[in-house]
């Protein structure tokens, strides 16, 4: 279980709500940035709510109201000051966001990290013009997000690797057993390589595959399969890893077919 820590939240609408919970059902304290104070009392309750149905799924073991006493709704910066880490949410705009950044930059301390839930604007963007763009990263949810165990960290350009290891460190909990380099490890990495050759040019702006998974596939690395991937294994833990794999694939298939494409006419 990660270290309990005060984490801020900017906005308030359908994702900063849902990451707020999250984050208070984690046993964190949130302090939570709205434009609209006025607005205060109808957050509590939806966030209570998102809280009442964590618990009814057996997924939060904490009373819902218990959990709500860790969470501050302020319309003032100045409450963010010595918090480690503040999670912008507010609309898809790269001035509003930058915006926000500014105001934050004003009361956190230099190594305080700055994340930001933005879907698409290149994160190497929003550090533009900050005074340390280092600590920015993206860090993304999935909506609903007190629900789904999903968090991409991003870093920009001039991202510090060693905030967005913090926040993987932070977010461990959340972590389902297979991320994207396990899953390569898991299902052999030269097969990936091979894609990226012949997708990249089409796909991205590089047309080349990154050069550790070269260096990687050209030491002989294949994955579980051969105990010698991504991540360190012996053989003995190789093996563990690829059973929980067929585990995990049988129990999704199961799950999956609980929900089929065609529900009927409603
Ligand atoms: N909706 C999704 O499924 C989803 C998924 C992943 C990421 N995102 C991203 O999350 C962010 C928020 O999206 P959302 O769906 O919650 O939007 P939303 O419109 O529901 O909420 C945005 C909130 O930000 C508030 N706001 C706007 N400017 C502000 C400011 N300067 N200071 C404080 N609050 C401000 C608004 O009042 C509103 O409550 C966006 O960047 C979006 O791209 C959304």
């Amino acid at each position: 279980m990660s270290e309990k820590i005060q984490i801020g939240v900017v906005g308030l609408g359908l994702m900063g709500s849902s990451i707020a919970t999250c984050i208070l059902a984690a046993g964190h304290k949130v302090t939570s940035l709205t434009r609209h104070i006025e607005k205060e009392s109808e957050v509590r309750k939806r966030i209570v709510n998102f809280l009442t149905q964590l618990q009814e799924e057996g997924i939060l073991k904490e009373d819902p109201n218990t959990v709500l006493e860790r969470l501050t709704i302020t319309d003032d910066y100045s409450l963010f000051l010595n918090h480690e880490v503040v999670i912008e949410s507010i609309i898809e705009n790269v001035d509003d966001k930058k915006r926000v950044f500014q105001q934050l930059e004003n009361v956190l301390s230099p190594n305080a990290i700055i994340g930001s839930n933005t879907s698409a604007i290149p994160v190497t963007i929003l550090q533009s013009g900050l005074k340390h763009p280092e600590r920015l990263l993206g860090i993304h949810w999935g909506e609903p997000a007190h629900i789904l165990r999903f968090l991409e960290v991003i870093c920009g350009e001039q991202s510090d690797i060693k905030y967005a290891e913090k926040i993987v460190a932070l977010a461990e909990d959340w972590i389902t057993f297979a991320g994207l380099f396990r899953f390569m490890d898991l299902t052999g990495i030269p097969a990936y390589l091979a894609v990226m050759k012949d997708l990249f040019p089409e796909l991205d702006n590089s047309t080349k595959a990154p050069v550790f998974i070269e260096e990687l596939v050209a030491s002989g690395a294949k994955g579980v399969s051969n105990a010698q991937g991504f991540y360190p294994y012996t053989k003995e833990s190789a093996e563990k890893w690829e059973k929980l794999f067929i585990e995990f694939t049988y129990d999704i298939r199961k799950l999956s077919e609980k929900y089929p494409k065609n529900i009927g006419d409603l």
